[in-house]
């Protein structure tokens, strides 16, 4: 009580706090659920708590009480004592999907190493969990972008636009190189724009199994050429490309790291030649990852902001650096 004015402290609620925790009970129901593969059983007819309980020999209290807070979370629908699975479940979280996220989302659930970002914090020593830039990781990429090997027509016409944006155009002879490529949205964009546009993709081989047919799928395949393996090891040549994409793949390493792979890309640029970095920046951070994910799951890496990239891409050798619309950075070697 305060005694001047006679009235009680105004106490904040704690509604930011009980999300939190909302979150932690939400995290666990859903990796159990991952774990016993609850859509998979809805989906081959075990639709009510008691035949799964049965058929599987689980707890039938403990089944029905999953099944009820899948059903809070939209993750499952129930009708009378049957549930049912909902589209998004349908996609993404039968195993049998080429589109399974199920495999990708349990693999992250270790990303902070199970407790360890505090002690990351405190000593630096980093990576904890899984480190995205090792050949490990390529079963985890594919999952996480299960919807753009399914379905790439869903993101061309944004990739489509950032060229448009960034003044580049297919033409005949432009020769394109896309280091740590995943599904290749952006470089397979400027191929399907222009026949005469050749591009190079380059990361692990089972990424670009997929990546080739996803070419293959858009009819670019014999504009295609893959390069595969470990982008520090690859030698990209010199004065090769005209275009070089570094799409999503700078925030994982260190400043250090990342001059050393502009000088990379630089030396395999013709003169007047484009390097295009697009990267979750920290002026604009992703809603989906927060900045310390990209911290735990690399050994140097975190969003940076336009004037830190601007500095590493200089001490590379490259000049007229330009942020374009807050997300590529469109820097050029000079003529
Ligand atoms: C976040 S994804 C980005 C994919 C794509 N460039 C995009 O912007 O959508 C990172 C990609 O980098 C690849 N990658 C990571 N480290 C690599 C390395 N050391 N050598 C080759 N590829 C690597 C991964 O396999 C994955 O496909």
């Amino acid at each position: 009580m305060n005694p001047e004015t006679n009235e009680a402290p105004v106490m904040p609620t704690p509604e930011i706090l009980d999300q939190m925790d909302a979150c932690i009970y939400q995290v666990a129901i859903f990796r159990a659920a991952l774990e016993l593969q609850i859509w998979a059983k809805v989906a081959a007819g075990e639709d009510t708590a008691d035949r799964i309980a049965a058929s599987q020999h689980w707890d039938p209290l403990g089944t029905r009480m999953l099944l009820d807070d899948l059903c809070a979370f939209k993750l499952l629908a129930k009708e009378g004592n049957r549930y049912r699975l909902l589209p998004e479940a349908e996609c993404y979280l039968l195993p049998d999907k080429p589109t399974y996220m199920g495999r990708y989302l349990l693999s992250d659930f270790g990303w902070e190493g199970n407790g360890q970002l505090a002690e990351a914090i405190r000593t630096g020593k980093r990576s904890i969990g899984y480190n995205a830039t090792t050949i490990e990781l390529a079963d985890t990429w594919i999952g996480v972008y299960s919807r753009s090997w399914a379905a790439p027509e869903t993101y061309l016409g944004r990739c489509d636009e950032m060229w448009r944006t960034l003044g580049i155009q297919g033409r005949n002879g432009l020769r394109v190189l896309d280091v740590a490529c995943g599904p290749a949205p952006r470089s397979l964009a400027l191929a399907r724009a222009h026949p005469g546009v050749r591009v190079t993709l380059l990361d692990w081989e089972k990424i670009l199994t997929v990546a080739g047919k996803v070419a293959a799928d858009l009819g670019v395949k014999t504009q295609v050429t893959l390069l595969q393996g470990d982008l520090w090891r690859v030698p990209y040549g010199s004065n090769l490309y005209d275009v070089i994409y570094l799409g999503n793949i700078t925030h994982f390493f260190s400043p250090e790291q990342n001059t050393r792979l502009f000088r990379k890309t630089h030396k395999a640029l013709i003169p007047g030649g484009t390097l295009v970095t697009n990267a979750v920046r920290r002026e604009s951070p992703d809603p989906m990852g927060p900045a310390l994910w990209f911290y735990a799951i690399s050994e140097g890496g975190a969003p940076y902001e336009f004037q830190e990239y601007k500095d590493m891409l200089e001490r590379a050798g490259y000049s007229d650096i330009v942020d374009v619309n807050s997300q590529p950075i469109r820097a050029t070697k000079r003529s």
